[in-house]
């Protein structure tokens, strides 16, 4: 068979699509069903009943105390940050490779993002640049597990304690992930979890934040419901807004929890086969996988290629390659550096407060964040990893064959610069 390039016309390693995502089944269509024979099809009175079932079901499940379901994995970090009391004239620390809304969300607040490298080997918040971003107005830090990995919450809660700061985990792509046992998110103050679509547990849309602390809770849930008190006792009033789910999606979730753990167990054995067969690659690692990481779970699995190995390719032109293969990739999130979804100048935050210096994304530089963005990052699809081994072996076989390919791909690669 020949051996040439999809993307040049010759045959796919792989014909057969993938499993698509989301799934759902009779369970999901009678839950749906439930809440729409119900007389509670929105949000308030907040916490609606399939709400409040799924956030007890989820913080459980992740080992945290109370659980707020809410409208995305966005709002939910600014709602942490407000529940928190953090908003003008304080400081977030993010990191540079993440999605657009991790620094949006302390825009929101009214907080200034500040930005700082990720580290070479895992892609997540590079501890030693956090601490010297540190200055008397720093008041929170937002880590991002972003793919498989998890950041170095040991190192990042030292931190924490020593200056006396918040953690908000951003677990939008973490649901199930362990960290020496313990569920992510409920290792800071706040988790922050997406039920976006294409999220590994989802409603199409939704976020939900976990806390151990109940006051936080509450006023978390005050925040999300236009300022109501709710705290019968105290009647506490906070500055809110309705940010609530309404009852059709917490319904979906209720029934989507009940198939997560066979999901993320199959993708789990899928990705360490994977991480076994990759040996058979030069020039392609998946992030390290800290020891420290007790359960695998993942919402795309990232591998990081070295150009040098593919006729000096670049992973644009590898992922639009590995598609032609049938292999679904993407090239994941652009450096905050170079972010064209992240325009902060939008924002009146820097005319507000004097920010403009610090909201110029042009001085950003982020050395780590950039390479990995422009040059190295692949985001494989999960479905890869819902196929059996043999979709992991059309992957393996996908990158081998562009590798083969390799003058081809320097082709490619050049025409596109
Ligand atoms: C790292 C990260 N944080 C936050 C979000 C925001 O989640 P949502 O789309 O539910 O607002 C996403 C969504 O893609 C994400 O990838």
């Amino acid at each position: 068979m020949s051996d040439t390039l999809a993307i040049l016309g010759g045959p796919p390693v792989r014909n057969q699509a993938y499993p698509q995502w989301p799934v759902c089944d009779h369970e999901d269509e009678a839950q749906v069903l439930a809440a729409l024979r119900s007389d509670q099809w929105g949000g308030y009175p907040e916490p609606g009943p399939f709400n409040h079932q799924f956030c007890q079901e989820f913080a459980a499940f992740q080992g945290a105390k109370h659980g707020i379901l809410m409208a995305n994995g966005t709002i939910t970090m600014e709602v942490a940050l407000k529940a928190l009391d953090i908003g003008w004239g304080d400081e977030v620390i993010v990191p540079a490779l993440t999605f657009a809304a991790t620094a949006y969300a302390p825009m929101a607040a009214g907080a200034l993002p500040v930005v700082v490298d990720i580290e070479p080997r895992s892609w997540g918040i590079d501890a030693e640049a956090v601490e010297a971003a540190i200055t008397p107005r720093t008041r929170a830090i937002i880590p991002v597990h972003t793919g498989q990995i998890v950041c170095d919450m040991d190192a990042l809660t030292a931190i924490a304690q020593k200056y006396n700061l918040h953690i908000i985990e951003d677990c939008a792509h973490s649901h199930g992930k362990r960290w020496r046992d313990q569920g992510v998110g409920c290792i800071g103050t706040f988790g922050s979890f997406s039920h976006q679509n294409s999220k590994i547990l989802t409603a199409g849309e939704g976020g939900t934040l976990l806390t151990d602390d109940e006051r936080l809770a509450r006023r978390a849930h005050s925040i999300i419901d236009c300022g109501r008190p709710k705290d019968a006792a105290q009647q506490e009033y906070t500055f809110g807004c309705n940010y609530r789910l309404g009852e059709l999606h917490a319904a979906l979730l209720t029934s989507q929890m009940k198939k997560f753990t066979r999901q993320m167990d199959e993708r789990a054995a899928n990705a360490y086969y994977f991480m076994e067969c990759l040996a058979q690659v030069p020039g392609v690692r998946a992030l390290h996988l800290d020891s420290r990481i007790t359960r695998l779970s993942f919402y795309r699995f990232i591998i990081a290629i070295d150009p040098e190995a593919f006729g000096g390719a670049t992973n644009q032109t590898i992922c639009d390659a590995l598609d032609a293969e049938g292999i679904g990739c993407w090239v994941g999130y652009e450096a905050m550096s170079n972010y064209t979804l992240f325009q902060p100048h939008l924002s009146r935050l820097p005319v507000a407060v004097h920010y403009a210096e610090q909201l110029d994304t042009r001085k950003w530089s982020f050395p780590n964040a950039e390479r990995a963005a422009f040059t190295e990052q692949i985001y494989l699809d999960e479905g890869i990893f819902r196929a059996g081994k043999a979709g992991v072996d059309d992957c393996i076989e996908a990158l081998l064959k562009l590798q083969r390919n390799c003058d081809s791909l320097r082709t490619l690669h050049q025409k596109s610069a």
